[in-house]
């Protein structure tokens, strides 16, 4: 825990930089993931931290498969931080602005003002902010594991395995990439485009009605989704299609 406190330190000296706020130290339920001794690999098998290609693997953080939809869909709605906006400079729409205007450092949570909003307590501070929903903990784990695990834009291929379109699960596929990729814009009081995929009911009346699969398919027509970002994987794509054609199912 030695970085830990070091980066504590370091926080009490560097109080220039803006922050009216004292970074908090997270408390349950958010966890933080001790990566120092080995940043990755917890098995054993010898993997390294350098890995950048195929395939994905489960213990590696991808920024761009992991982290940059929960910035798209959370941060980068209208006025927000998306290119044309820039609240306050910080702009949320790809790795390397990411890492500048958010103040993104490695391997240091506390010195890192995108952990630190995405955790403040005030809520006059905390991003994103009211009416929109805050971040969920395990959203908040995984950008924090991230960084501790040296906010590096690691990619892999995702279509390196096999994709299962056979029997998809709502509750374990489909959910998922929507939680992710759209709930942040398409929910709560006041939902993007007047479209709420907000829970099981909402998202199969979009999967019934045809706008589900035309905005991921980025069919003519229909406004391509997600906004702001690239399309999904095909295989996710693939697997929501299979979903819908066999009935839309809260399977
Ligand atoms: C950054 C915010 C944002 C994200 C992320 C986002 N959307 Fe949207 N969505 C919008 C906005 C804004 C509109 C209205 C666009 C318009 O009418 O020009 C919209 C419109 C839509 C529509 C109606 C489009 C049409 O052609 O009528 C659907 C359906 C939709 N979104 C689904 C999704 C799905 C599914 C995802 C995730 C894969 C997603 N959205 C991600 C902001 C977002």
């Amino acid at each position: 825990m030695g970085w830990l406190i070091g980066s504590m330190l370091l926080q009490l000296i560097v109080t220039g930089y803006g922050c009216e706020h004292m970074p908090t130290m997270p408390d349950d339920p958010i966890t933080t993931i001790d990566t120092t001794t080995n940043p990755i690999d917890t098995s054993g098998n010898g993997m390294d931290t350098t890995v950048t290609s195929n395939p994905c693997e489960p213990d590696i953080i991808y920024f761009e498969r992991d982290i940059l939809p929960i910035l798209i869909s959370n941060c980068t709605t209208s006025g927000c931080h998306n290119a044309q906006d820039a609240q306050d400079g910080v702009i949320l729409n790809n790795y390397q602005n990411t890492v500048e205007t958010a103040d993104v450092r490695p391997f240091d949570l506390l010195g890192s003002d995108l952990y630190e909003v995405i955790t403040e307590d005030d809520p006059d501070k905390v991003m994103p902010r009211p009416p929109n929903a805050p971040l969920t903990n395990s959203q908040i784990n995984l950008i924090s594991a991230w960084i501790l695990q040296g906010a590096e834009d690691l990619s892999c291929d995702e279509t390196a395995g096999q994709c299962d379109t056979e029997d998809v699960s709502y509750n374990e596929v489909v959910e998922p990439i929507i939680i992710t990729n759209c709930r942040g814009c398409h929910s709560g009081g006041s939902p993007s485009g007047g479209i709420d995929l907000g829970d099981f009911a909402a998202v199969r009346a979009q999967a019934l009605n045809g706008n589900l699969y035309g905005v991921i398919e980025r069919l003519p027509g229909f406004v391509p989704m997600p906004l702001n970002a690239d399309k999904l994987p095909q295989c996710q794509i693939d697997q929501i299609e299979s979903w819908i054609e066999n009935g839309a199912l809260q399977n």
